[in-house]
């Protein structure tokens, strides 16, 4: 057997010893698919007692990642540390300008600095590999990289955030509070340390500006991704949604046309009887829609500590085999500037929530603002108003003050949703800011 192929690990959090664990586990047969042990010369985390001291055995430890970064002692350099910037990029930077393959799990570091650290890869000749950065174990990025390099792809989608997607889906089978899924989702280890990452949108973000590039040639460009959260997601639409046939779901989207790329993570409606409805709790989906492929949908893990091992060990495999190739296939030199297509020239089917004063003529002033930009409306439902009660309080007489308004519209633009809904705030017929949601035909 040839010599070991030697990695050094910054970063021993769950992802860090999913791996250890991993390659443990797999170690005999990995040694005799790639001709070679994989053998860990050196780690370093963020502190050295953790439990995990007798587990190091022969690995130096590095205080600094950026030394170990540096070290001749491993030729893949493994960063799990995250943080699109600081130490996690000095480590990653030395270790390819050191010549040295880098396998990584972080997004941020990508999403913001993707195109410069693949320019540095490609110069120093050495892999930069992301698999574990976007959709925990499911294979997107090799699928994008490798599998389907051959299309033209049109669209790419998916519920990328598991928080997000635990979140709406306990709103909606257990009629759960918000705040209180959230709570659970961070104490299951799946939300990221500041969950407004997650809920907010911009996690699912990252990932998505990392597979836009790979899906349309196109430089990484997260600045230009339209980003809503699920922050304003209330049991009322969740309720609405599932009465009129849908799901609410927290989609990043992409797809390019003449006009240019169209990217945006946003809460989304998608017909109950879509593939993508039936994913559900911490599960992550991945849709791909290629000329000639055609649809593909990858379900699976999209966190957690083996299922990232999973995909951090693929990389060091295909490094163990020599497979090296432009982080995002084509050289950096040549990835196209992102060109930003219009969200306002968005062209679809839209949820609205309103709450409207209960007076005569209301609704009638809304359906007119509606006309007024040429918005067709499929339906419109009025619902009594209701004052919530707490379980086994007296029940309260309606409240007279508002009624919701559920609308959906037939194909529209967005710019003429936008302009009928600002009308309609102008006109001060409702009594708080109308929710707008896009619908996904999927
Ligand atoms: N916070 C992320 C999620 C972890 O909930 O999916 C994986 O990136």
């Amino acid at each position: 057997m040839s010599e070991p192929l030697t990695i050094g690990i910054a970063g021993l959090g769950t992802v860090g010893g999913g791996l250890l664990d991993l390659l443990d586990a797999h170690s005999a047969r990995l040694a005799a698919m790639i001709g070679r042990e994989i053998r860990i010369t050196g780690v370093s985390a963020r502190s050295k007692s953790n439990g995990r001291e007798n587990r190091l055995g022969k690995m130096t430890w590095f205080d600094d990642p950026v030394a170990l970064a540096k070290s001749p002692t491993n030729q893949v350099f493994v960063e799990l540390i995250g943080g699109e910037d600081g130490v996690a990029k000095a480590a990653v930077e030395a270790a390819l300008n050191a010549g040295k393959h880098v396998v990584t799990a972080n997004k941020a570091l990508l999403a913001k600095h993707g195109v410069a650290l693949a320019a540095l890869a490609e110069k120093n000749g050495v892999a930069l590999n992301f698999e574990a950065a976007v959709a925990g174990s499911i294979p997107v990025i090799k699928t994008l990289r490798e599998a389907l390099s051959a299309n033209r792809i049109r669209r790419v989608y998916g519920i990328l955030n598991g928080t997000c997607n635990y979140i709406l889906t306990q709103m909606q089978s257990e009629k759960r509070a918000f705040a209180d899924v959230l709570k659970e989702a961070q104490d299951l280890g799946y939300a990221e340390a500041d969950p407004t990452f997650d809920v907010g949108g911009f996690d699912t973000a990252h990932k998505l500006a990392i597979i836009t590039s790979l899906a349309f040639g196109s430089k990484v460009a997260l600045d230009q991704i339209h980003v809503e959260g699920i922050e304003s997601i209330t049991q009322a639409d969740i309720e609405a949604a599932d009465s009129l046939g849908y799901r609410i779901k927290l989609l990043g989207v992409a797809s390019e046309s003449d006009a240019g790329i169209e990217a945006r993570v946003s809460p989304a409606l998608v017909y109950k009887d879509s593939a993508i409805a039936e994913v559900s709790g911490v599960t992550n989906a991945v849709a791909i829609d290629g000329d000639f492929c055609g649809n593909i949908l990858l379900v699976g893990a999209g966190a957690g500590a083996k299922p990232t091992a999973s995909a951090v060990a693929s990389d060091i495999v295909d490094i163990g085999f020599g497979f090296i190739m432009p982080p995002f296939v084509t050289p950096s030199a040549k990835l196209k500037v992102h060109k930003r297509a219009k969200l306002d020239h968005h062209y679809g089917s839209y949820y609205v929530r309103l709450a409207l004063d209960d007076k005569p003529g209301a609704m009638a002033a809304i359906a007119t603002r509606m006309g007024d930009r040429g918005i067709s409306l499929e339906s419109i439902v009025q619902h009594r108003p209701v004052t919530p009660t707490a379980p086994g309080a007296v029940p309260q007489p309606p409240s007279k003050a508002a009624a919701t308004v559920i609308i959906i519209t037939h194909e529209t633009t967005e710019e003429a949703m936008r302009k009928a809904l600002e009308s309609i705030v102008t006109d001060g017929k409702v009594t708080e800011r109308p929710q707008m949601i896009r619908i996904e035909e999927l």
